[in-house]
């Protein structure tokens, strides 16, 4: 599994910097205005530190931004990293620097010159996320990053704003690892083995295996997995911080560990991506985990899907009913849309075991939400303006994504079926729409509910300033701020 960067706050001490090998990271303010610290560097640098800072290229340099020095003579460092940091500079651009750093670490370790950094936790933040590396796959040495210290004018407190980031960054990185690992490798099994880990930092975990999902009826979801050799899986983890007997919040996530889309295939040509159908139940984990870590004064309750949707002579048909636990019947119309199936029974699980005082459900669930809003933005759609604008805000504040869309009967109507309750599909238009539509038909009319469709938000074909190429464990951070800000005691 992986860590973030080991990596340490120490008080400003110059002594021995000349000696110091790997890269030395030199914040600014936008005035170029050097502490002790820049004062030393330029001295050994023979002023290279201060004509830079008094360049059109530093100027340049917008908030976050950084550059290595051409020539860093007088040092055997192997670069020296300039940063630009307004001082006014909200927690994202405090982030968005320490990514700058993050992403350029040495293997020979890196010194971080933060002393007039107001929002050094922050920056820690982002170095960490950046820094992330999922090379579990790769034979070859990996390129471990050496030690990361921080020399900030106060190491104490800014040690005691880390560790909540930390348990965060936690969070962050097992969504991520889930979500890239191939699919022969997080099977079912493998899946549910790795949340069961989890009893280890106080979270209660439960396995509900086949014979319990078909005692319980949920047909809709053993449908999509009959086809596979894994067997379907839901997984439950209790975090219990809060009052006791205080309902929970729910989260619920689609955890297709892969989906070729069953008898109704999907083209080979992109088919290996299906790897990360399982994105929702891997943010639904992080954040478990993050509560765990950080010992979160909340009730909250993790449910997860885990299946598997291969076509096999096993395999599910196209126009196939099944009945939903909820006891609605569903004609199969597509295979291939399959991970509304699976949430239809976790939802109304939830609901029933639970009684919990909200939902919200995460599901890599259409490429039409691609369509819609391409990889930016993660689509939101809810039955509760309050509480929908309650998540819409935690999102903000931690730079993730995430724009509402309409709901409502006329979509709904799209679902009608002429032999069952209803279908799985309601066509191409609005097909993200008729999917949220299709969902709350298991969600109780009082209950308060979110759906989020983060296909195009799991995994990038790009970097971003926090995260390398691959899955990017988008809503852990915001779902977290949420839970502290609202369900938090
Ligand atoms: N897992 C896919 C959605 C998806 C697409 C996720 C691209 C990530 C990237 C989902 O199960 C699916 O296949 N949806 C179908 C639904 C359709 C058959 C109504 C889709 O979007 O094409
Ligand atoms: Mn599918
Ligand atoms: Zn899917």
């Amino acid at each position: 599994m992986s860590h973030p960067v080991p990596l340490q706050f120490q008080p400003v001490n110059l002594e021995g910097l000349a000696e110091l090998a790997g890269r030395i990271v030199l914040v600014v303010d936008e005035n170029g205005k050097t502490g002790a610290a820049g004062r030393r560097l330029d001295k050994l640098t023979r002023g290279a530190v201060a004509r830079y800072l008094a360049s059109g290229d530093f100027a340049a340099l917008k908030s976050g931004e950084s550059a290595d020095l051409a020539w860093p003579a007088g040092l055997a460092a192997e670069a020296v990293q300039v940063v630009k940091l307004d001082r006014k500079a909200e927690a994202t651009a405090a982030r968005a620097a320490g990514g700058t750093i993050g992403r350029a670490l040495s293997k020979a370790g890196t010194l971080v010159l933060a002393e007039g950094v107001k929002l050094a936790a922050d920056l820690s933040f982002g170095l960490a996320l950046r820094a992330y590396d999922f090379s579990a796959h790769k034979t070859a040495e990996a390129k471990r990053p050496g030690p990361v210290t921080l020399m900030v004018a106060d190491p104490e407190k800014t040690a005691a704003e880390a560790a909540p980031l930390a348990a965060l960054a936690e969070g962050v990185f097992f969504t991520r690892d889930l979500t890239n690992e191939p699919a022969n490798i997080l099977t079912t099994y493998d899946f549910a083995a790795r949340l069961a880990a989890m009893q280890e930092l106080g979270l209660e975990v439960e396995i509900l295996e086949e014979e319990d999902l078909t005692r319980l009826g949920m047909g809709a979801l053993l449908g999509v997995g009959q086809g596979s050799e894994s067997p379907s899986k839901v997984v439950v983890m209790q975090w219990k911080g809060g009052a006791e007997g205080e309902a929970p919040l729910a989260l619920i996530g689609k955890g297709v560990v892969f989906d070729t889309g069953g008898i109704s295939i999907k083209p080979a040509a992109g088919m290996e991506e299906m790897t990360m159908d399982m994105g929702g139940a891997g943010v639904v984990a992080g954040v478990m985990r993050t509560l765990a870590l950080r010992k979160a004064r909340a009730n909250v309750v993790g449910l997860v899907g885990l299946v598997e949707n291969m076509p096999s002579g096993r395999a599910q048909r196209p126009g196939d009913v099944v009945r939903s636990m909820k006891g609605d019947t569903i004609e199969v119309i597509n295979t291939d849309a399959e991970g509304r199936l699976v949430l239809a029974d976790v939802l109304w699980y939830a609901q029933e075991r639970f009684a919990p005082c909200g939902m919200v459900d995460l599901a890599t669930l259409t490429g039409a939400i691609i369509i819609a809003l391409g990889h930016e933005n993660t689509g939101v759609f809810s039955n509760d303006d309050a509480f929908c604008d309650q998540f819409l805000r935690a999102a903000r504040a931690e730079g993730e994504g995430a724009w509402r869309l309409p709901m409502g009967p006329a979509y709904d109507a799209k679902l009608k079926s002429r032999i069952a309750d209803m279908m799985n599909v309601g066509g191409r238009d609005g097909g993200a729409i008729t999917a949220a539509q299709f969902l709350q038909r298991f969600v109780k009319d009082d209950m308060p509910w979110i759906h989020l469709d983060i296909a195009g938000t799991a995994l990038l074909k790009s970097d971003t300033p926090l995260a390398p190429k691959g899955a990017t464990g988008w809503g852990v951070m915001a779902l977290n701020r949420m839970i502290r800000d609202r369900f938090e005691r």
